[in-house]
């Protein structure tokens, strides 16, 4: 992934170009990486560690290409890298320009569309941002592989200790079980989740847990308790898709924080929270998804640090953190508060099967009172049944040990990803290595967009969901997720085979069609 070929003193002051000494330092021939992107990921790095100053101006093509001794082309394409990203703009016979931050986002009022209702009636409802669902959950034939598919294998979910656990439920309480539960969750089951998040290395108290109808409402809860519509959190990009609808259907802004494979960069997250004041970070530090990466403990620390340095709260999110294949992760952000910063938000969905619709909300005691009364409005009653069937399940020895063995059960899927990764897409793909989780993140070569070579792929059999779906605001066009917890190994080994050979084809039609001899940066960009 990116290199650090710059020095750090390559820009000393905001406007100056590029020094050519460092411009010049030599591209790596042998690496897989295309030239392309290693010059823009460079310059990325620059600008992303404010280096390279907004509003400066890129060397010419010319004077780079010649430097690096590359082809014009590759210049242009790294610089498109840039632009299709939101770091550079191309200005008309005067070149690329570093584009500058965008300016403090001022509270707004949210942009309204109108509507024609059936009688002739006009409606003018909010604008409802762009559904990012439907690009996951897309019918597929069944010959077609579903690398898209986020979802946990069925034939991992604990259908006896579930049917245990109802039937004793149903048993023990009768009609009163389909009754609701208070708003803040069921008791007992408050209670075994803080045992069990204690038993895991997060202690915390049973009156500091709410249970929610699932982690994705949780987030939306904690979002809505710490946000206005137009304030801003920040969140790593690129970032799970359901907290990027919860979020946008608030009216908040979003703004990312690069990620690389410790995972969130912290450094960049303290430039960024200086600049828009963010009301909190949203964050899920093991195995991310999309990415599959986990934050290290030294980030763990700096991040709590600059949180606690800078008065902005953590919303935390785990939905995978027993299901790792590189060793125990670090403690969870919850388990180093040691300043009530943090709001932590339990999945059990990859744990008990998604339909179980229940989650925990663990917050320090001084948010809980804010946290209940958002609940109130957006989810009162979590299912008062599933509520009583957690309670019951978190008893049961036999769902202990399913937990225990979920990672191992997993563990094939994921060789067989990481397998057919280096076996055959080495040349087409880069990806990130997951440490945990059912997702690998990816990078197309040459620039290819994922969402274009989509309908190719489910024709070629296999499937996968496009990288902007990840993606606050802009960006992400040429990459991809591809999940590997609901297909067998050797559907993934297939699927794979399947991807790379579509990419194949793709970068050979592009090959063949030449682009025009760019003479200057602003006929093309
Ligand atoms: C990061 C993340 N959070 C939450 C969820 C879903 O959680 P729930 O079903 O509890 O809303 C998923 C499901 O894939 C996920 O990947």
């Amino acid at each position: 992934m990116p290199r650090k070929a710059y020095r750090n003193t390559t820009i000393t002051a905001r406007g100056e170009a590029l020094k050519r000494r460092d411009v010049q330092s030599p591209l790596d021939r042998a690496s897989p990486e295309p030239l392309y992107r290693q010059i823009a990921d460079r310059l990325r790095a620059e600008i992303e560690a404010d280096r390279l100053a907004a509003g400066s101006r890129l060397p010419s093509i010319r004077e780079l290409a010649r430097g690096l001794g590359v082809n014009l082309v590759t210049v242009v394409t790294a610089y498109r890298e840039l632009i299709r990203a939101g770091l550079a703009s191309g200005q008309v016979g005067r070149g690329t320009f570093v584009r500058p931050p965008e300016a403090p986002l001022e509270r707004r009022e949210a942009p309204r569309q109108e509507i024609l209702g059936e009688g002739g009636t006009r409606w003018d409802p909010p604008a409802i941002p762009r559904s990012r669902a439907t690009m996951l959950f897309k019918p597929l034939d069944k010959d077609v592989v579903p690398l898209n598919s986020g979802l946990p294998a069925a034939d991992f979910f604990p259908m006896a200790a579930f049917r245990r656990a109802l039937e004793a439920v149903l048993r023990r309480e009768g009609s009163a079980a389909l009754q609701y539960q208070p708003m803040e969750g069921n008791g007992p089951l408050r209670e075994a989740i803080a045992a069990y998040l204690e038993s895991r290395g997060t202690p915390v108290r049973p009156e500091e847990v709410l249970i929610c109808s699932g982690a994705v409402t949780g987030v939306h809860i904690a979002a809505r308790f710490l946000a206005m519509p137009g304030d801003v959190l920040l969140a790593e990009n690129p970032v799970y898709c359901g907290f990027l609808s919860a979020v946008e259907s608030l009216g908040v802004k979003l703004v990312g924080i690069p990620v690389d494979d410790e995972g969130m960069r912290v450094d960049v997250a303290e430039r960024l929270i200086r600049q828009y004041r963010p009301k909190a970070i949203y964050t899920i530090p093991t195995y991310n998804n999309p990415t599959g990466v986990c934050l290290s403990l030294d980030r763990r620390r700096a991040l709590l640090a600059l949180s606690r340095r800078e008065g902005v709260p953590i919303i935390e999110e785990d939905y995978a953190n027993e299901i790792g294949f590189t060793g125990p992760p670090p403690p969870t952000l919850k388990a180093m508060d040691g300043a009530g910063q943090i709001i932590h938000v339990k999945s059990f969905a990859k744990l008990v099967f998604p339909s179980i619709r229940v989650a925990a909300i663990a917050a320090p005691a001084s948010m809980i009172r804010g946290l209940l009364c958002v609940k109130e409005g957006i989810d009162p009653y979590a299912s008062g049944l599933n509520q009583r069937v957690l309670h019951e399940l978190l008893q049961q020895p036999e769902f202990s040990r399913h937990i225990e063995d979920l990672a191992g059960k997993y563990r094939p899927r994921y060789e067989a990803m990481r397998g057919a990764l280096r076996e055959g897409a080495g040349r087409h793909l880069t990806w990130m290595e997951p440490k945990g989780g059912v997702h690998v993140w990816a990078r197309l070569p040459d620039g290819l967009n994922s969402q274009d070579l989509l309908p190719e792929a489910i024709g070629a059999g296999v499937a996968f969901t496009p990288g902007h779906c990840f993606v606050p605001d802009r960006g992400g066009e040429d990459c991809l997720r591809l999940s590997f917890g609901n297909v067998t190994p050797a559907q993934i080994a297939s699927g794979v085979s399947r991807l790379v050979k579509v990419i194949q084809r793709q970068r050979a039609r592009r090959r063949r069609r030449p682009l025009a001899e760019p003479m200057s940066a602003s006929m093309l960009l």
